[in-house]
């Protein structure tokens, strides 16, 4: 899908069924607290383009959900789970927090560099596989770990990462 086409926010905001879902969450907060349906609404909107957010995007959002343009780029900007460019068709997000450091993420970050040929915040050249490294994700139990998509996949060894990546479509 294309970027999603904006021209008066408020009347036309994205598409019907993406303004009923922000609506929905909206719903969920009082009376002119838009603006706490701001994280779920960015995950709405960027599942819909593709996998990032642009800035006619955050800013439509802002408009939509009454709250100042910057305030919706201080939430996109902070969590690593928002993309602010496109990304590769898979989105592998690796943590390196002190869990999955002590762990042996290290070798698994190399394994993933040497294998994909790429760095972190980089895309591969086929636009397969983008490789993020992010903090904590909260399955520190289950160090090393990473996020492939929307899926954790914990415990890892370089065995595992083959496996995740020759699976990769
Ligand atoms: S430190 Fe890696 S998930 Fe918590």
């Amino acid at each position: 899908m294309s970027e999603l086409q904006l021209t008066s926010p408020k009347e036309s905001l994205f598409n019907a069924d993406l303004r009923q879902q922000i609506d929905t969450w909206v719903a969920k907060y009082p009376v002119g607290q838009s603006q706490s349906a701001v994280i779920p609404a960015l995950h709405l909107l960027q599942d819909a383009n593709d996998g990032w957010l642009s800035k006619p995007l955050m800013d439509a959002l802002a408009v939509y959900l009454d709250m100042p343009f910057i305030s919706v780029y201080e939430v996109a900007t902070f969590y690593t789970m928002y993309e602010l460019e496109p990304t590769g068709k898979n989105k592998i997000s690796v943590c390196t927090n002190i869990s999955c450091m002590l762990c042996g993420s290290e070798e698994i970050v190399d394994h993933l560099k040497m294998r994909l040929g790429i760095g972190f915040g980089e895309t591969t050249a086929d636009g397969q596989v983008t490789l993020k490294e992010v903090e904590c994700l909260g399955a520190c139990c289950g160090a090393p770990m990473l996020q492939l998509n929307r899926d954790y996949h914990e415990k890892l060894t370089v065995e595992k990462v083959d496996s995740l990546l020759d699976g990769l479509s």
